[in-house]
């Protein structure tokens, strides 16, 4: 059963949609990284579930508690919805230590003092901050202020976290470990996340379900497999992983690029709404376009660059740049070198 249920959450702001119609529904413990480029409605998502903003339209409820709901004018209060939350700028107060920081929230809750004691010695074990607990949090890292934030929604001990791009302003070194910080903890203490990032890497690597987003309307939700192997559509294809595309004259027998007759590459047969427009896309991974001796679309190598393990070729197809990735130990053509591409795992999209 869905523990949190967001159902046709709609939000607008003037003229702008920023949510429309959004559907989703995350399990106990389950991680949902929402997905998406600047101005998607990521963030007024979280804060509609938070209690932050109100909805236009629709409901969310957690369990069988109903959080807020445009029809029924109902809205929690977000200091009665029982969520951590982790947002981008560190909203750590420098005048309060570290303990005060973290047990901040359990005092507003009027919390019995042995209860809060112990339940911010817990969060700040949890987290490594211990050792720093009497200090200010000013004398802590980046990455330790953002452990401090962390611990300070632990110590609340949430039904679910909502995390904004809570690692954003970390370095990369730090960014990752943080990801398998967050993971253990969730492990250990069960609770749901809903994670917002633009950093596709990071929502691969932390979450059981990605959604993405784009304009306030949902394209895909799926497992990370899934929206990267699977793509619904051009924009989630292009959105996640290395892609690249060319346009194909379409006809039942095969398919044309720059007027060069083609087999369909790998099985491919597009829908035959796309096929009756006579164009399409043909979409790939740079890792998955095979040089081929004899046979493939044909092209002639443009540039070759060595990125370590792997080198990556741009190869001129008429008049578009295919790009290819193969590593470093399979011998390949050199610049100049005319060549032939097989598209392993080729999809096809509508053109436009
Ligand atoms: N308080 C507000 N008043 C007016 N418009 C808003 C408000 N908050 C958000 N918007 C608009 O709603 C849309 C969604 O914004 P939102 O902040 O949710 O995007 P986001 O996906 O979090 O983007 P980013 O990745 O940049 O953080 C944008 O067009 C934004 O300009
Ligand atoms: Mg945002």
């Amino acid at each position: 059963m869905a523990y949190i249920e967001l159902r046709q959450v709609t939000k607008r702001f003037g003229e702008v949609t920023a949510v429309d119609r959004l559907d989703l529904d995350i399990a106990q413990g389950e991680c949902v990284a929402m997905l998406g480029p600047s101005g998607c409605g990521k963030t007024t998502t979280l804060r509609m579930v938070a209690g932050f903003e109100d909805l236009d339209d629709g409901e969310i409820r957690v369990g069988d508690k109903l959080l807020s709901s445009r029809r029924g004018k109902y809205y929690l209060p977000p200091e009665q919805r029982n969520f951590g939350m982790v947002f981008q700028a560190f909203a750590v107060w420098p005048h309060l230590s570290v303990f005060e920081n973290v047990a901040f929230p359990l005092r507003v809750r009027k919390l019995p003092k042995a209860e809060i004691i112990a339940r911010t010695e817990e969060a700040l074990k949890h987290t490594n901050l211990l050792s720093a607990a009497r200090g200010s949090p000013d004398d802590l890292s980046g990455g330790g202020k953002q452990r401090v934030a962390l611990a300070r929604a632990l110590a609340i001990r949430p039904d679910v976290m909502l995390l904004d791009e809570p690692l954003s302003s970390l370095d990369p070194h730090f960014r990752e470990e943080m990801r398998f910080e967050i993971k253990d903890l969730q492990r250990r203490f069960g609770f749901s996340i809903l994670y917002v990032t633009h950093d596709q890497s990071e929502a691969m690597a932390l979450s059981d379900r990605i959604l993405v987003m784009r304009t306030g309307v949902v394209q895909q939700i799926g497992t990370p497999l899934e929206v990267y192997g699977s793509p619904a559509n051009r924009f989630v294809f292009e959105f996640i992983g290395l892609s690249c595309f060319l346009q194909a004259g379409l006809s039942p027998s095969g398919m044309s690029i720059d007027g060069t007759p083609y087999d369909w590459p790998g099985g491919l047969l597009p829908p035959a709404e796309i096929l009756a427009s006579g164009t399409g896309l043909l979409a790939a991974r740079p890792t998955e376009i095979d040089f081929v001796s004899a046979g493939g679309v044909r092209g002639v190598v443009m540039r070759k660059a060595y990125l370590g393990e792997t080198i990556d070729y741009r190869i001129a197809v008429g008049q578009t740049e295919v790009r290819v990735q193969k590593t470093r130990r399979l011998p390949g053509p050199g610049v100049g070198d005319h060549c032939g591409l097989n598209f392993s795992l080729p999809h096809g999209y509508p053109l436009g």
